[in-house]
């Protein structure tokens, strides 16, 4: 298998950490809406999915601006330009619904009498208790969390075309590397 050049460490490992609270986001966020109004339980997982969106925003700030100042490794030649036009594309995508998710989620609960909070601690209200904006930012944030499960969605399914089927080393290019060896060029 061909072995193409391969994303930095804190590349690939930002990229999963984000990609895992993205996920738990998603099961979080969609399991928390159907538990009942005034329990524990909904405050609960209210509360964890408000802190978790937090540390994903900071993780997701991170790997943008690491990703801003550094070219990702070429793609190989054996990719039809058009694929490799697209495949940036689609990233761009990507980190352009993550931002938006949480900016829409901040917004959601700054218009809610709870706020957003992290682990407990307050954070800046960028609005005030009003139930209309309010439900305003939260269909927008649930029609931005739908889009965004169908591409990532779409992304697995890609990085899994590019290890089963075409097997050149796309998919390899973002795991972690077993040693400090420099990558190895075709
Ligand atoms: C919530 C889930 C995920 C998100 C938001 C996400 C996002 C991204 C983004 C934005 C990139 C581009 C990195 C760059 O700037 O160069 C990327 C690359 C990549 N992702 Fe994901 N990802 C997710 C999950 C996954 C999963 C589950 C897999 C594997 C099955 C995967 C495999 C890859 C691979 C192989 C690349 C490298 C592609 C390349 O080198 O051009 N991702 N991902
Ligand atoms: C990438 C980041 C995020 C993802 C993928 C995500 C995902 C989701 C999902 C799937 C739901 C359920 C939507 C529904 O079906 O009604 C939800 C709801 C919610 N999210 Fe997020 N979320 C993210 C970030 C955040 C952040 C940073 C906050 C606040 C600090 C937040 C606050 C909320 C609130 C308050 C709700 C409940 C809305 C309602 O009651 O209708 N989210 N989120």
């Amino acid at each position: 298998m061909p072995s193409a050049p391969r994303h930095e460490r804190l590349i690939v490992a930002l990229h999963w950490l984000v990609a895992l609270s993205i996920v738990a986001l998603l099961g979080i966020g969609w399991y928390m809406v159907g538990v009942p109004q005034r329990t524990p339980a909904r405050g609960f997982y209210y509360n964890l999915h408000k802190s978790l969106g937090i540390l994903a925003a900071v993780l997701i700030v991170a790997l943008i601006a690491r990703r801003l100042t550094r070219r990702s490794p070429p793609l190989p030649d054996s990719m039809p330009g058009w694929e490799r036009k697209g495949a940036h594309l689609g990233h761009v995508v990507l980190y352009l619904f993550m931002v938006l998710s949480v900016i829409a989620g901040y917004l959601t609960s700054s218009f809610s009498r709870f706020g957003p909070k992290f682990f407990g601690i307050p954070l800046p209200h960028w609005g005030w208790d009003d139930v209309a904006l309010r439900e305003k930012f939260a269909a927008a944030h649930r029609i931005l969390a739908l889009v965004f499960a169908v591409l990532i969605a779409v992304h697995v399914a890609a990085a899994l075309k590019h290890l089963l089927v075409d097997r050149d080393g796309v998919f390899q290019r973002m795991l972690p590397r077993r040693s400090a060896a420099p990558s190895r060029r075709p």
